[in-house]
């Protein structure tokens, strides 16, 4: 060891400080790889692919085992800037970066984060479109779309109907990421609006469109994972701080009750990757001035990092056989909740379930098992960086007559067709058709 480098290191900071301006390709990947280099056993970057112009999709993992999946440590993201002109989230994400490193070992909170927490942090999704912007303002500016022209937040796949549209780069490299990892939570961050919305996005009557909105079975956590970082926002709480903007009551909306869309990212990522995922419109100027970021910075910081805490809510654990092998592919759903492509353990066996403090019964559904129905009782929150744990060890079978349950997998696009439906009380109103008009260049 080398002692003097050692003895610097404690009396400088390993990074040059993060400065408050807009940081291009260029600059970013030099912080991006200062920080992997200078904190390496927290931190790991790879890039999961190519945007059109051949520019790397960077990623920055911080966590204690920053390179690989640990058992029971849960996979969280963030992606910003998929929309190239809208460039807040991208520096905050950066500057999250700093905040998170640089309090390892100091702030007891980071630390149990960074022990507890796998933390995958985008900070550019289309690196293209920011490049594009030639005279940033605060409305819709090219550089919103990939370089293809393509909105990449109408390209993914879609649950409801049939998005029939040419699959870009940077949608590819996302959708393939998402296999990689069990990611558990996420939010995609946007700028021209200041809310949390959280899915749906897009709708049928099934999930409530009748009513003009489109609910998931999760909205309970749903409405609390968006309250969780709007309530932290000073000015996102108030609800109507953008002048000619809808008005979100405690600066929360459902997707689809403020306007709907087709192949966002948002609904792929809850239906089809099993990860739990709002969007947060965090300035009401799209592309603000620098000189504006520091006061960004402040009023989401708390929000951003309580978060992420909550990839910790509801139970988690690993699902055995009776000889102790983990069992992967199997459909661990809580019953009444269950997904419309049923969520699965991954290769370890293990299950995540974001739910709020109840009894719920989890229903465990394997290839050549009986049934399982087992009871959970999730607690008040504790500050305790870890859900409920809870392993599953499926009863010895024997030979059994009956054929083995069989593994219902995700069906074919339009998804939802046979779905009850779900009645409740009618909420808005014409208003939101003649705001959708005027917004559709927002999420
Ligand atoms: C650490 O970061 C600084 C910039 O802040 C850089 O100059 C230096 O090369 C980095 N050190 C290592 C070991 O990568
Ligand atoms: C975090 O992990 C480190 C390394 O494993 C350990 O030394 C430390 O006690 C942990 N800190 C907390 C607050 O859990
Ligand atoms: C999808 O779009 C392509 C090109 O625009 C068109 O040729 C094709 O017929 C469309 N397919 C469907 C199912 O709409
Ligand atoms: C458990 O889930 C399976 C499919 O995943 C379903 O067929 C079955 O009806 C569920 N059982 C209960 C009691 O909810
Ligand atoms: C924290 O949670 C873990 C997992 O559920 C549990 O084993 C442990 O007892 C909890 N610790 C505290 C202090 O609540
Ligand atoms: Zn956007």
């Amino acid at each position: 060891m080398d002692f003097a480098r050692l003895w610097l290191g404690l009396l400088l900071p390993l990074v040059a400080a993060l400065d408050f301006n807009y940081h291009h390709q260029e600059a970013m990947e030099a912080f991006l790889k200062n920080v992997a280099n200078n904190y390496s056993s927290i931190t790991y970057l790879h890039s999961i692919g190519k945007s059109v112009k051949g520019r790397n999709l960077w990623v920055l993992i911080v966590g204690r085992f920053p390179k690989e999946h640990r058992i029971g440590i849960p996979e969280f993201k963030y992606v910003a800037n998929m929309h190239g002109d809208e460039s807040v989230g991208r520096e905050l994400l950066l500057h999250l970066i700093e905040y998170l490193i640089t309090n390892d070992g100091k702030d007891p909170e980071i630390t149990n984060l960074i022990n507890s927490t796998r933390i995958h942090i985008m900070p550019s999704m289309n690196p293209d479109g920011f490049e594009a912007v030639k005279k940033p303002d605060c409305y819709y500016n090219q550089g919103r779309e990939n370089y293809n022209q393509y909105d990449l937040n109408r390209n993914f796949p879609d649950a409801f109907e049939v998005n029939n549209v040419s699959r870009q780069p940077e949608t590819e490299a996302v959708m393939k990421w998402l296999q990689t990892e069990t990611f558990v939570l996420s939010a995609n961050l946007h700028g021209g609006a200041l809310v949390a919305s959280y899915p749906f996005d897009n709708g049928v009557p099934e999930t409530g469109t009748l009513h003009f909105r489109s609910l998931t079975p999760d909205d309970d956590v749903f409405q609390y994972l968006a309250h969780t970082y709007a309530s932290r926002n000073p000015n996102m709480k108030k609800g109507d701080q953008c002048k000619n903007s809808m008005k979100f009551p405690n600066g929360v909306t459902n997707g689809y009750s403020w306007y709907p869309l087709l192949g966002g990212m948002q609904d792929y990522n809850y239906i089809w990757a099993q990860c739990f995922e709002i969007t947060l419109e965090l300035s009401c100027c799209k592309y603000p001035r620098e000189e504006k970021l520091p006061f960004f910075w402040n009023d989401n910081k708390a929000s951003l990092i309580e978060y992420i805490k909550q990839v910790h809510i509801g139970v988690k654990g690993q699902v055995f056989n009776y000889n102790k092998v983990p069992l992967p592919n199997v459909i661990v759903e809580v019953q009444d909740r269950s997904h419309i492509c049923p969520y699965k353990t991954n290769k370890f066996g293990e299950y995540y379930l974001l739910l709020l403090p109840g009894s719920y019964v989890i229903n465990v559904t394997a290839v050549g098992y009986d049934p399982h129905l087992t009871k959970v009782v999730i607690l008040e929150k504790s500050q305790n960086f870890s859900a409920l744990k809870k392993d599953i060890i499926l009863p010895y079978r024997g030979q059994l007559d009956s054929g083995p349950v069989s593994n219902p997998s995700c069906p074919m696009v339009p998804l939802y067709r046979n779905l009850p439906s779900r009645s409740a009380a009618t909420k808005p109103s014409l208003f939101v058709f003649l705001v959708t008009v005027l917004h559709i260049f927002l999420k």
